[in-house]
């Protein structure tokens, strides 16, 4: 498996972080920067920004949250850089990330949605286990218990 960490977004790697970038087909999916992710934290208190590391350097980038509402855990975004698709970094990162939070007092399950027409996203996020619990005309929900029950 290849090998990730999770490190947070600070002072120091936030730039780093920055650079990151989708391919621009993937950008039509998965339509914001991260910097648009980091500026939206400013003003989200329940946002977590992750950098994704590989030996040292950041190939990825995630951000879990709350939904205060309802207390229910999301994955808000995942992406791994263009040029470090198709190494399992993706996988080795939503592995890191629900781990961390199946870990954490009263979190069940963990949420995200994706694009439909996302087909990189469904087949690791159903390879996951993550399962479609809603979706409607473009989105797609999906679910991951973490404790035994959906
Ligand atoms: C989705 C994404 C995070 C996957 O990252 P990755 O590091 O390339 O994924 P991995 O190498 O760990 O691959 C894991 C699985 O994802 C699926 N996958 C990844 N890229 C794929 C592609 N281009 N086409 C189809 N399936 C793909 C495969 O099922 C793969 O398993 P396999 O290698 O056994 O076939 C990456 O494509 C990405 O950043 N996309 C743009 C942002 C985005 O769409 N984020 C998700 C929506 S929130």
């Amino acid at each position: 498996m290849s090998a990730v960490s999770l490190q947070p977004v600070t002072r120091h790697n936030w730039h780093a972080c920055a650079a990151l970038r989708v391919s621009a087909e993937q950008q039509v999916l998965f339509p914001f920067s991260v910097l648009e992710w980091i500026a939206e934290s400013r003003f989200e208190p329940s946002f977590e920004l992750w950098a994704v590391e590989a030996e040292g350097t950041a190939v990825g980038f995630a951000v879990l949250g709350e939904d205060e509402a309802t207390a229910e855990h999301w994955l808000i975004a995942l992406m791994i850089d263009a040029r470090f698709q198709r190494r399992g970094y993706g996988r080795a990162a939503m592995q890191a990330l629900t781990a961390r939070l199946a870990v954490r007092p009263g979190c069940r399950r963990v949420l995200l949605g994706h694009r439909a027409s996302n087909a990189a996203a469904a087949a690791l996020y159903a390879a996951l286990g993550f399962v479609e619990i809603d979706r409607d005309g473009h989105e797609i929900i999906r679910a991951l218990d973490l404790k035994g029950a959906i």
